[in-house]
């Protein structure tokens, strides 16, 4: 006989959602349940309608098969869909994984209710029991619960059969931009409750005090309920009750039937705690659902937040507040197991995320892990949860398209039936690239009717018109918006909803300029409230480079460090898994790597987020001021720190004065500034003052800065030594493997690439420059070398003067670069060092990597990083390293001798074990061969790094000019 699942071939009707799945609902059953996770038998067949035949092997639930061994492997591709049927269409082969179990049903669950709860399947979920149809399912980041008791028998044993199809109509509606996979990616669970159930609780805490708890409450049955049940609650210890005006008034409504229970429960919280993404306060409250005799059928137990979130004008308020949403875009990603999270993973992303000063997540681009919003909730950060639908590739089409209506209110009402009570949630997203249509329409009057207590935003409606009242989308939430475009709009009186980008400041390889300048607009404009970047992680799958690109998965642990992959194996992105179709190194666009490392722009957050700010030095002191929106800063703990260019760095505690949010006030310099010293720059470094469940004691938080003393301009005495330089003019130096020359070429970064400029540097031959001596000319001890490099559109010519001075030689240096270079990478000088100078340390901005357009996190001072970390290893390996703003800096071998250069000004420099051209020859960071020596560039120009790999370039003032560059510096033996 046809199992009717198949006949019904649900993986090509949009119209079927599912098939005998439960209405979600917001009780959490999984303490208690029986959990069916671990290792199942398991087929995959080449489609949903093959015949399940040939030997089982073991995959492990949850989790991905393209992860586990079969020869269905990731696949990446951001837009386009991976086959060529239209929807709701699928590919004739499917991969189709069948996992299989026992299941042992406890003999005490007799007469209970018996549930299947499966967490989350891509893309099509078909439940058998013991060959029997039970269910289907779509959705593929919510879980689907099936109710079991027809078909098991308490004390007895089935077999549970779970098919999941990977091609359906659904995948049309889930295309967004990570990786490909198949298979069950959330926990199995078997649980058992009362015929008489809680089924759905729903918490509304204001910021007041008030709590309402609305429960509805049903008998396995279907019938009417059995008389005198009553709900109790209680909140952390203070009673919760029902109440009877709401009975009453239900009592005379005779559209309240009497099988669908209803009650409700209210609390007036004397002095609230209120929740904030800064002070986390949740309550705990236990919903009991009592037979008419007292005992009691069902318990759920949540966590509640007091606050409020509304519009007011075009400001998002929470409890009053005008926020700032510093927000990072999180997709539910592992390097070793592809989308399956642990708890312990989630609550390190959490963690980092908070250390590092953000306090908003977007759940791009679907539901995220349950667990997730529990930590949100308990951590402190306002969530926009967003219902998983992106059909990219097929947006238009579907938008309209009525097949599709059904899955559009369906995930978009599932999502916010599941999480509605998470105070950390304030804003429903209808999802994410999918043009706009009916579908969303419906969905978003769906999410207004149910939820009026939250805004909801789409960034497709918002597209369509910033202020337009009548899209479904209460935010202006563009993404990549250039920065004049979203101030312009601000300032421009039309503005009648919050500004919040939904995506900006794409986080690819070396990336994320302008953040800064981002910020202080951001900051200063009444109407902008901030934005998520993108994203969140880079996707890098552990991959062994032996075993031809097969994932590590299982068992991979501890097979990276410090953002690098172990030899042997390495961080795959698009195209190494052998995949035709692919959208290479795009899902590397993180700002941690794969192994959840922060990159250099994560400390410019931290900074540009900082709870205290260092306004600036007045005559009677130091501007200090609370940046925070809901609390003083009794958590802090500071330090200050004077950096002097000629001295030391000097250390006094900081007594951090009472301020309440918003408050500023003026401080007593901590220190009498020494006469000498030079330039002088001091630094309040701000720690947690004590434990926090995101950060021990002690942990930084930030470090604003200010100049107290500029540098005064240096008279280098003229010295009596010789210089050196060889028939090329060329100097000769003991310590350098190549003389400094001419570069203005770094290795292209993704934004360099994908911006095309790259391409435009490369037409004008700036990466192979040739080099022509037009003249040596000796003057006095002195010498003067002029030459040409000549792309090939284009010539520059170049001067270098060297001087002797005490202790070795000045070189000033000119460049002149004709008009058509109207853009270029860097210019500056290049030279090569002899092996074993392996320490850098220099005085400027530091310690991590930063550039011209972003560098606002890495204070001035004295910084000292081994070279061989110094360097950043972007998945796909470019331009990294750099270091902005150094006055001076010395290489040195562990018997400190070395080399020790000076410049002229703060200047862009970067020491590594690369040359450009080996950066730029190799397409994964475990094919660099470092040399021995080292490779150091100061750049008299440096251009931004922007975003334009998806999104704005960085800013004109970034950019490197054509025309004069004058330059100079000193290099001494040390
Ligand atoms: C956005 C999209 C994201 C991602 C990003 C680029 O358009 O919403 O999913 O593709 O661009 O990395
Ligand atoms: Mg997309």
């Amino acid at each position: 006989m046809t199992d009717p699942l198949l006949a019904l071939r649900p993986w090509e009707a949009p119209e079927v959602t599912s098939w005998g799945r439960l209405p979600m609902n917001a009780v959490d059953r999984r303490t208690g349940a029986h959990s069916l996770d671990g290792d199942w038998r398991f087929r995959l067949l080449s489609a949903p309608d093959a015949p399940v035949g040939g030997p089982w092997s073991t995959a492990t639930v949850p989790g991905v098969w393209t992860m586990q061994g079969t020869d269905d492997l990731p696949q990446y591709l951001n837009i386009r869909m991976p086959y060529a049927e239209f929807p709701p269409l699928s590919p004739p082969v499917n991969p189709t994984g069948v996992y299989e179990r026992e299941i042992d049903v406890p003999a005490e669950w007799a007469g209970r209710r018996i549930v299947l709860q499966v967490g989350a399947a891509e893309s099509v979920l078909l439940v058998h029991v013991d060959g029997r149809p039970v269910g289907v399912s779509k959705d593929s980041h919510l879980a689907a619960e099936f109710d079991l008791s027809d078909v098991v028998r308490p004390g007895g044993r089935s077999v549970l059969r779970l098919t999941v199809v990977k091609w359906s109509d659904a995948s049309h509606i889930e295309d967004q931009d990570h990786w490909w996979h198949g298979g069950i990616t959330r926990s199995v669970l078997l649980y058992a409750t009362d015929p008489l159930q809680l089924a759905d609780v729903t918490v509304r805490a204001g910021q007041d005090g008030a709590l309402r708890v609305d429960c509805r409450v049903r008998d396995a049955g279907g019938g009417a309920l059995p008389e005198g049940w009553y709900v109790s609650g209680d909140l952390d210890g203070l009673p919760v009750t029902q109440d009877a005006a709401f009975d009453l008034a239900n009592a005379e409504d005779e559209r309240v039937s009497d099988f669908l229970g209803e009650a409700r429960l209210t609390a007036r919280v004397p002095e609230v705690r209120t929740w904030t993404a800064e002070t986390p306060e949740l309550y705990g409250l236990i919903v009991r659902l009592h037979r008419a005799d007292g005992t009691v059928a069902d318990t759920s137990r949540h966590r509640v937040g007091f606050r409020d979130v509304e519009i007011v004008g075009r400001d998002l308020l929470v409890n009053g507040e005008r926020i700032f949403v510093r927000g990072v875009n999180r997709h539910d990603f592992h390097p070793l197991t592809g989308r399956t999270v642990s708890y312990d993973d989630m609550r390190a992303d959490l963690v980092l995320l908070k250390r590092f000063g953000f306090n908003a997540i977007r759940t791009a681009h679907y539901p995220n892990d349950p667990t997730l919003y529990d930590l949100a909730d308990e951590l402190g950060f306002y969530v926009v949860d967003e219902a998983d639908i992106e059909s990219h590739d097929h947006a238009h089409e579907i938008a309209d398209d009525p097949r599709y209506l059904n899955a559009f209110v369906d995930r978009v009402s599932r999502m916010v039936l599941r999480d509605k009570n998470h105070p950390s949630v304030i804003i429903w997203s209808l999802g994410n690239e999918s043009d706009y249509g009916a579908n969303h329409d419906a969905a978003a009057g769906w999410v207004r009717r149910h939820d009026p207590t939250r805004p909801l935003q789409y960034e497709g409606a918002a597209k369509r018109g910033w202020a337009d009242p009548e899209l479904a989308s209460d935010i202006a939430c563009p993404m990549y918006a250039p920065l004049e475009d979203c101030v312009a709009h601000a300032l421009s009186g039309q503005q009648t909803k919050p500004l919040i980008q939904c995506e900006y400041s794409h986080a690819m390889g070396n990336s994320n300029g302008t953040l800064a300048d981002h910020w202080a607009a951001i900051e200063a404009t009444p109407g902008l409230q901030g934005g998520f970047i993108w994203e969140f992680w880079d996707h890098g799958i552990l991959q062994s480079v032996n075993e031809d690109g097969r994932p590590v998965g299982r068992g991979g642990a501890g097979l990276y460090d410090n953002g690098v992959a172990a030899p042997g194996y390495r961080w795959a992105y698009g195209g190494d898994f052998g995949e035709k179709d692919h959208d290479g190194a795009f899902i590397a666009d993180g700002v941690v790597f794969p192994d959840r490392t922060p990159k250099p722009v994560m400390y410019e957050h931290r900074e540009l987020a900082a709870p205290l700010r260092l306004q600036g030095f007045r005559h009677e002191g130091l501007v200090l001021s609370n940046h925070q929106h809901f609390r003083g800063l009794e958590w802090l703990a500071g330090e200050w720190e004077l950096s002097l260019a000629h001295g030391g760095t000097l250390t006094a505690t900081a007594e951090l004065p009472d301020l309440r949010p918003g408050e500023t006030t003026v401080v007593p310099l901590p220190f009498a500034l020494p006469e000498d010293g030079g330039e002088a720059w001091l630094t309040l470094r701000v720690t947690t003052a004590q434990d926090l469940p995101w950060a021990p004691r002690g942990t930084q938080v930030c470090a604003p800065q200010v100049q107290l003393r500029a540098a005064a301009p240096a008279e280098e005495p003229v010295g009596s030594g010789r210089v050196e330089i060889d028939a090329d003019g060329l100097l000769v130096h003991p310590l350098l493997t190549a003389a400094p020359t001419l570069s203005l070429w770094r290795a292209p970064t993704d934004n360099d690439e994908l911006g095309g400029m790259a391409l435009r540097w490369r037409t004008w031959g700036l990466d192979s420059l040739v080099r022509k001596l037009l003249s040596v000319h000796q003057e006095g001890d002195g010498v003067t070398v002029l030459s040409e490099y000549a792309g090939t559109t284009g010539v520059v010519r170049h001067r270098q003067v060297f001087t002797p001075v005490e202790g070795g030689v000045r070189i000033d240096e000119q460049a002149e670069l004709p008009e058509e270079f109207d853009d270029v990478a860097r210019v500056g000088s290049v030279f090569e060092t002899v092996a074993g100078l392996d320490l850098l340390e220099w005085f400027g901005q530091g310690p991590w990597e930063s550039y011209p357009d972003r560098s606002g996190g890495a204070p001035v001072g004295h910084h000292s990083v081994p070279v061989d970390e110094l360097f950043t290893p972007y998945l796909r390996p470019q331009e990294s390293g750099g270091r902005h703003g150094v006055r001076r800096f010395t290489l040195s071998a562990p018997d400190a001798t070395g080399l020790a250069v000076t410049l002229d000004e703060p200047r862009q420099v970067s020491v590594t074990r690369y040359r450009a051209e080996d950066l730029t020859a190799v397409s994964h960071h475990d094919e660099l061969l470092p040399r021995a020596g080292c490779v150091v560039h100061l750049d008299a120009a440096h251009r931004g790094l922007g975003t334009a790999s998806c999104g704005p370039d960085t800013f004109p003032s970034y950019l490197v000019a054509p025309g004069v560059h004058r330059w100079s510096w000193t290099l001494r033996v040390l």
